[in-house]
């Protein structure tokens, strides 16, 4: 039980984080609170006399009118498209992923209403996104080892096993002192492929060379690799981030690379590195196509969302700056 008064009242629904309907069971909007304005862009006081449908995106509007009567019919409390990935639409026409639920409201003899809350789960989207793929990676990156452990690793063993086989059966020494060598040759060559692989596992050696000479060597090691130019402009950070810090600002220019190289159609991109005013920034830039930076995530790719991820887990901030035909800067901005 309250001890409120009609005004009170008031005052809490408008304050509620989420955004709250009153919605009659034709359908027409009867009620929106302030944070129903906030999210979608109408005054709360338009929508009222409005069908709930103005807020649906079009292509759903139709199969939402059914939908509305089902409820009508066994009015209860409940989750609205359980297992659906919903969207709300906005004013303008654009859409956001939402979490809308519903419960029948009846004032005595009044006519049936329903109370339709509205959250927006923008965040939770992306990070849901953002796990759902980084297993997927992992076990990708399993699989990829295992591939190479057995290919490589496991092909050169068993030829070793064959000539060291051969070895113990040759009687003529010089023929054997010839197998010896390549036998030797082979376990030389076996072990630095192992010791390749491990390196390529091993995260970047932060602590001891610093941010700067550890993507001077990546932006080397892309340029020997592929042939694409990096040109890099970087300045020491010195003790401006810790490991964590200069791991993720590593992670997120090596991805940004990966894309200029990838997706932006030229040979060549701008990594900088600096720090000022207590801040490290670091930009990778390609004048390249560009793209329309999407607004969660990406679309199938991990990177982006990785990219944001990372720059908000060490408190930083990811700018995207990127449209058709005007090249692609990535920007990532932490607090030292
Ligand atoms: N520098 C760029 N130039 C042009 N398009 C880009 C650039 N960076 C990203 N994009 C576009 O954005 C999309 C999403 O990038 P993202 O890194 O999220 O995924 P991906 O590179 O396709 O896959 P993944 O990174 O998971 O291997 C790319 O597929 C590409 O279309
Ligand atoms: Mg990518």
């Amino acid at each position: 039980m309250f001890l409120l008064t009609d005004d009170e009242l008031r005052a809490v629904y408008d304050a509620s984080p989420d955004g709250c309907l009153v919605v009659g069971s034709d359908g027409t909007i009867r009620g929106a609170n302030r944070r129903i304005g906030d999210l979608f862009g109408w005054p709360p006081a338009e929508l009222v006399g409005q069908p709930i449908e103005v807020l649906v995106p079009e292509a759903l509007r139709g199969a939402h009118e059914g939908h509305r009567s089902t409820f009508t019919d066994d009015p209860h409390t409940r989750p609205m498209g359980v297992g659906l990935d919903l969207r709300a639409r906005r004013k303008d026409g654009s859409t956001f992923p939402a979490e809308i639920s519903l419960s029948p409201w009846r004032a005595g003899e009044s006519p049936l209403r329903i109370v339709c809350t509205v959250r927006d789960v923008t965040e939770q989207r992306r990070l849901r996104t953002f796990s759902v793929g980084a297993l997927r990676a992992t076990e990708e990156e399993r699989q990829r080892i295992s591939r190479e452990l057995h290919d490589d690793i496991a092909q050169r063993l068993a030829t070793l096993v064959l000539k060291v086989r051969r070895l113990a059966d040759e009687a003529d020494s010089m023929a054997r002192k010839a197998l010896g060598e390549t036998v030797r040759r082979d376990v030389i060559d076996t072990s630095d492929a192992v010791r390749l692989m491990a390196r390529a596992l091993r995260p970047p050696e932060l602590e001891e060379v610093g941010l700067a000479l550890a993507i001077q060597a990546h932006a080397r090691r892309v340029r020997e690799a592929t042939g694409f130019d990096v040109v890099t402009e970087l300045e020491a950070v010195g003790e401006a981030l810790d490991e964590t810090g200069m791991l993720a600002v590593y992670r997120i220019v090596q991805e940004a690379l990966s894309n200029a190289k990838r997706h932006s159609g030229t040979d060549r991109a701008v990594v900088r590195l600096a720090s000022a005013g207590g801040r490290v920034v670091a930009e990778v830039e390609d004048s390249g196509k560009g793209f329309i930076v999407p607004e969660v995530g990406g679309a199938d790719g991990l990177g982006i969302i990785g990219m944001q991820e990372r720059a908000e887990m060490i408190g930083g901030s990811l700018e995207l700056d990127s449209a058709p035909g005007r090249g692609t800067r990535v920007r990532i901005v932490v607090p030292s």
